[in-house]
């Protein structure tokens, strides 16, 4: 196995990528546990299930720690916490609504796809990091399980109501696109460094979100076009940043 002191060799740029990358994949895993005890306190039915999940998320983050230790990574807390702090203020907002469909929403679309597109991006780079692929595969297949559930739990809920639920979504995932896609485009040089690519995550991350929609029964040129109109304001508002930097 690679030793601490092995990873003192790489250099300072991908060390620091790693980092921050890192640190958003355990300190986000504390932010999908919470939801999910969040949810589970709104809806009692589901309190069992849902503390389960959100015991998982913590576990997941307990395993990245452990394999970052193992490599010389330096979760960057400060890094992740000016990212998410956004995503949580707007998670509290909806908690303090008692929306749980608009909490359902943020951890199914965009926390979970979040994680679900920088760790399937991941995989194929984690050799890099000795022990991370098993715990990252391990975190991404029940990543999927817990979309299976909130899936199925929206398309019951929103049977027959699809305007509803459009209304709900763009309410809910306006903002959170904005912060997390905000995310994706500040750490698209760090996932570069460490030889991912942004542009695939990103893809990935609209990909499964259309994906998403369709299942929860959108055809699929509406749910191509919701996702179009949510993602394109921010892509232009980045373009546009970076071109006046
Ligand atoms: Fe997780
Ligand atoms: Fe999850």
């Amino acid at each position: 196995m690679q030793s601490v002191a092995d990873c003192a060799a790489v250099p300072l740029l991908e060390q620091e990528s790693i980092n921050k990358l890192m640190g958003l994949a355990v300190f986000g895993e504390k932010v999908a546990s919470k939801i999910y005890l969040l949810m589970a306190d709104l809806k009692e039915e589901f309190a069992p299930l849902l503390t389960k999940f959100a015991r998982m998320e913590a576990q997941h983050g307990g395993w990245f720690l452990d394999a970052s230790r193992k490599n010389g990574i330096e979760p960057d807390k400060e890094f992740a916490d000016n990212e998410l702090g956004y995503l949580i203020s707007q998670v509290d907002q909806h908690y303090a609504d008692k929306n749980f469909e608009a909490l359902a929403i943020v951890q199914g679309f965009i926390v979970e796809s979040l994680a679900i597109a920088t760790y399937e991006s991941f995989l194929p780079i984690a050799h890099k990091y000795p022990g991370t692929h098993e715990v990252f595969q391990k975190a991404l297949d029940e990543e999927n399980y817990h979309v299976d559930w909130i899936l199925r739990y929206l398309r019951l809920r929103f049977f027959d109501a699809h305007e509803e639920f459009q209304k709900l979504a763009e309410y809910a995932n306006i903002q959170g696109i904005d912060c997390i896609g905000g995310t994706m485009m500040n750490i698209a040089e760090y996932l570069d460094k460490i030889g991912m690519s942004g542009a695939d995550c990103a893809g990935a991350m609209m990909d499964g979100y259309t994906q998403l929609l369709e299942k929860v029964g959108f055809e699929q040129r509406r749910a191509t076009k919701h996702v179009v109109n949510m993602f394109m304001p921010l892509f232009h508002k980045y373009r546009r940043g970076e071109k006046t930097k």
